[in-house]
């Protein structure tokens, strides 16, 4: 309880110390019992550290009303950097890669035959340690699934897109809801973000041959030709 301790963490306790030599000086002066000094400096004392409770705890909400509504003054850079990160998160989490699999489940006939073409061959072509560069492998598979796990080979999504929102029933037979949900159309773009010059094998790329399946790149289309 030594007022030296205090002056160290805050000067304000050099106002208090004043006043208690002021009251041991009193004390002695008004007083011939000493003892009674000592207890009106205890008190002092005791209603000192009050005060420097009270004073730390203004302090306190003071520095936490600061923090948080400093990002809200004009164009803070806090906030500036805060959205676009929260644009990219919504971004990220919108159609995400599934897999060849989850389709198997109502594309039967188009994974058969989609299973027999050269791109379900793709990641085979590459060298296990061409398999590991990406200099290689971004054209020998279909990307990354949410949990972070190579989906390998051209599969499904390569062309048709990211599948995790459209593959739901209630969008896959609505045309316009399946496209707003991520399913693309097969244009030539969709062929030759892979087939172009880039390719250490390249062939010249025909569009209209190379999508008819007996070319070997895509699948058979059982479901139109029964329609
Ligand atoms: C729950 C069942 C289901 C799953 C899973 C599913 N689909 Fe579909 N898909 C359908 C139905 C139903 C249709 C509409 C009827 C049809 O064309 O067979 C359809 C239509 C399509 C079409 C044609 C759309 C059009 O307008 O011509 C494509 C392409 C397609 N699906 C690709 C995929 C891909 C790729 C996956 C995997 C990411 C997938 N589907 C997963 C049920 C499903
Ligand atoms: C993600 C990259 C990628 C996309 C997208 C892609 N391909 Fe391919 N394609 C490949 C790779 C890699 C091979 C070679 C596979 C192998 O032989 O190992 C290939 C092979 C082929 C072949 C066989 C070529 C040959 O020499 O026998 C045809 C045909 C083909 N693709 C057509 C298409 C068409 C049409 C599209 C668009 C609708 C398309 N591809 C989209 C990467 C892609
Ligand atoms: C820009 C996309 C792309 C990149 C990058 C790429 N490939 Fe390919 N790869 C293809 C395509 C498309 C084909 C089909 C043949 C063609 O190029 O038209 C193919 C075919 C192949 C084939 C089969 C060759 C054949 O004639 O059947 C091998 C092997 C191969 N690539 C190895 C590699 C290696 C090794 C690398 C890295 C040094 C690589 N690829 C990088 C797109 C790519
Ligand atoms: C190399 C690109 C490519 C790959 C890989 C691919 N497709 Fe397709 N898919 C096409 C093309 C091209 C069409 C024809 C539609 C068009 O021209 O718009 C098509 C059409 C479809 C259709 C409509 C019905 C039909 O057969 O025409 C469904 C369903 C479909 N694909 C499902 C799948 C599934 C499931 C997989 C994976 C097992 C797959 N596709 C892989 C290119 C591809």
């Amino acid at each position: 309880m030594t007022p030296g301790a205090g002056i160290k963490r805050c000067p304000l306790v050099v106002i208090f110390f004043t006043r208690y030599v002021y009251t041991i000086w009193r004390g002695i002066a008004t007083s011939r019992c000493k003892e009674r000094a000592i207890d009106r400096l205890v008190v002092k004392l005791n209603e000192g550290r009050e005060w420097m409770k009270r004073i730390g705890m203004v302090l306190a909400i003071a520095a936490c009303v600061l923090l948080v509504t400093a990002p809200a003054w004009g164009q803070d850079s806090t906030k500036a950097a805060a959205a676009p990160a929260k644009a990219e998160t919504k971004a990220a989490v919108k159609h995400q890669y599934v897999g060849e699999t989850k389709c198997k489940m109502c594309h039967k006939a188009q994974y058969e035959s989609w299973s027999t073409t050269k791109h379900a061959k793709a990641w085979a072509s590459l060298k296990p340690e061409e398999q590991k560069k990406a200099e290689c492998n971004e054209c020998h598979m279909t990307g990354k699934t949410a949990a972070d796990s190579m989906l390998v080979n051209v599969a499904c999504e390569a062309c048709h897109g990211p599948g995790s929102d459209y593959k739901m029933t209630k969008n896959m037979k609505d045309p316009k809801l399946a496209a707003e949900a991520g399913l693309m159309p097969i244009t030539e773009a969709s062929c030759t973000r892979c087939h172009n010059k880039k390719s250490p094998t390249f062939k010249p790329f025909d569009f209209a041959k190379a999508k008819d399946p007996a070319a070997g790149g895509v699948h058979k289309h059982p479901v139109k030709a029964k329609s």
